[in-house]
């Protein structure tokens, strides 16, 4: 059978650029469906200032923007093994020093999803699915349903709390008033409504979040669209490159272990009290690797800590971003030098190291449509205490709903006193003997791309089951027009006999 081709396209990719999950997602998925084996994948994303590689010029062409044309260059990393990714270059746009948060981002992002649709005219891959991801690329399902109606779309949500916006004179010639009005106020036009609304598949990042955006107060305004588009969504559990992110590597932790060999993982936490000068004593380690973000539960943690005995535990934050959150951590920190620590410089070797020497992790998030951070830290054997809520539900199994089975903890409420309680049923497992049972729980689980990749495929293969059955029911239907036209035909002739005869 002929491999699908599909054209990935994302506004990060790990470790070009990153900005969070949907890079890490960005690197790891579109690998494991290739070595699935029943598709082609190249990727594109846009050549951010960040991105490093030696690069080889492709093709270069001009993109219609609403002020005039816009030179494209695209690139690839002619040193990679990986997949083919394309650059898409132009440095008013992208050479800058983040990868989101400026004024313009709309107009950014509209150049990246045109310059992809341009990029499609010239490449020597056709697509049959274009899979786009979050707002950044919301615009392209319904440019590739008016450019290339045969290429069939996909569009992953991945958190549909940002939009991205456009002036609707962007659109100008490419939609009509009931598609502008669809799409916006109708003066700005919303990318993630674009994406919602055109693609033959609507995916988000698990089953529970899922749900959670069907009801206002998680849909983000967008309740209304996903429920016309309920029949084309589906919530896919992510996964994670499990080579990658492996405690059995030699070449990143100090010292690597697997699930036989629990024994191994102290020495991980031993090692990394040394390097953030903690003193060794028999308290586990209690580890949260996030952005600093309100959505992440950083506020939370901030009351929680007025409730944690001291005496019981060690606090290890490795957390990036927002400067106020570091002041009041780095003050707090201060306070208890034998018992926090924290480091504000994120990289990915740290936060490896971090996983492998915790005993537990605290994921207190907001709402998380599906959360990677949990599912590091069980690999790496770190016993998750978190808010129930989208991927994390979906992944972690509470103590006390399933004893046998469970991988962590749930907070009963998303406040610090919740997180504290659920934190003293972890210290009270940790000296039990089950302990050894939930660090195996947590190493055991399977969270590798294998199942959400043929749940995926699954959905694609009736995308175009889908076109066919319409076609099918259109030649059925058409079949049918011409039986009757013909039985009417037959009908009045006879009735032209009778009469002719008479
Ligand atoms: C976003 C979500 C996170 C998810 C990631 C990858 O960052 O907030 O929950 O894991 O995307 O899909």
């Amino acid at each position: 059978m002929r491999k699908r081709k599909l054209l990935y396209v994302a506004a990060e990719i790990s470790p070009y650029a990153n900005a969070g999950g949907l890079g890490e997602v960005g690197r790891s998925f579109p690998k494991a469906l290739q070595e699935s084996g029943d598709y082609e994948i190249r990727r594109v994303m846009p050549n951010h200032k960040a991105v490093e590689g030696v690069f080889q010029y492709i093709t270069d062409y001009p993109v219609a923007m609403e002020q005039g044309f816009e030179t494209c260059v695209v690139k690839t990393d002619s040193k990679s093994n990986d997949l083919v990714t394309y650059f898409i270059t132009n440095d008013r746009y992208f050479r800058r020093d983040n990868l989101y948060g400026y004024e313009d981002d709309g107009v950014r992002y509209f150049f990246f999803c045109m310059a992809v649709v341009e990029l499609i005219k010239r490449m020597d891959f056709i697509p049959d699915i274009i899979h786009a991801n979050d707002w950044h690329t919301g615009m392209l399902p319904l440019l590739i349903k008016k450019e290339f109606p045969k290429i069939k779309t996909v569009f992953t949500i991945h958190n549909i709390s940002y939009h991205g916006y456009i002036p609707a004179s962007y659109l100008n010639g490419w939609i009509n008033m009931k598609e502008q009005y669809a799409l916006g106020w109708p003066e700005w036009l919303n990318f993630m409504k674009a994406g919602i609304l055109y693609s033959d598949l609507l995916t988000t990042v698990s089953p529970g979040y899922c749900e959670e955006i069907k009801r206002p107060e998680q849909g983000c305004g967008m309740t209304g669209l996903i429920e016309q588009r309920e029949d084309a969504m589906v919530g896919i559990l992510n996964g994670i490159d499990t080579e990658h992110y492996n405690p059995m590597a030699v070449n990143e932790l100090i010292h690597p272990f697997d699930s036989n060999h629990i024994g191994e993982k102290s020495k991980n936490r031993t090692w990394l009290r040394e390097h953030y000068k903690l003193p060794e004593d028999d308290r586990p380690l209690v580890a949260m690797i996030t952005r600093l973000d309100y959505a992440k539960g950083i506020d939370i943690l901030l009351k929680a800590i007025s409730f944690f005995d001291f005496s019981k535990l060690q606090l290890m934050i490795l957390g990036s971003g927002n400067p106020y959150y570091q002041g009041l951590l780095a003050s707090i920190t201060a306070g208890y030098p034998e018992s926090i620590a924290v480091d504000f410089e994120y990289s990915a070797t740290t936060a490896k190291r971090i996983y492998a020497g915790a005993d537990i992790y605290l994921m207190p998030s907001l709402f998380e449509p599906c959360g990677l951070g949990q599912l590091y830290a069980m690999r790496y054997g770190a016993v998750p205490i978190v808010n129930p809520v989208g991927g994390l539900k979906d992944t972690v199994i509470d103590d006390r709903e399933n004893p046998e089975n469970s991988n962590g903890f749930y907070m009963k409420e998303w406040s610090g006193q919740a997180l504290n309680e659920a934190l003293n049923r972890a210290l009270n497992a940790y000296h039990s003997p089950d302990w050894a049972h939930y660090i195996n729980n947590c190493m055991t689980y399977d969270s590798s791309w294998k199942r959400s990749v043929e749940e995926y495929k699954k959905h694609f293969d009736a995308m175009f089951e889908k076109k066919q059955k319409a076609k099918a029911d259109k030649t059925d239907k058409a079949d049918k027009t011409d039986k009757a036209d013909k039985a009417d035909k037959a009908d009045k002739a006879r009735t032209r006999l009778v009469e002719e005869a008479t």
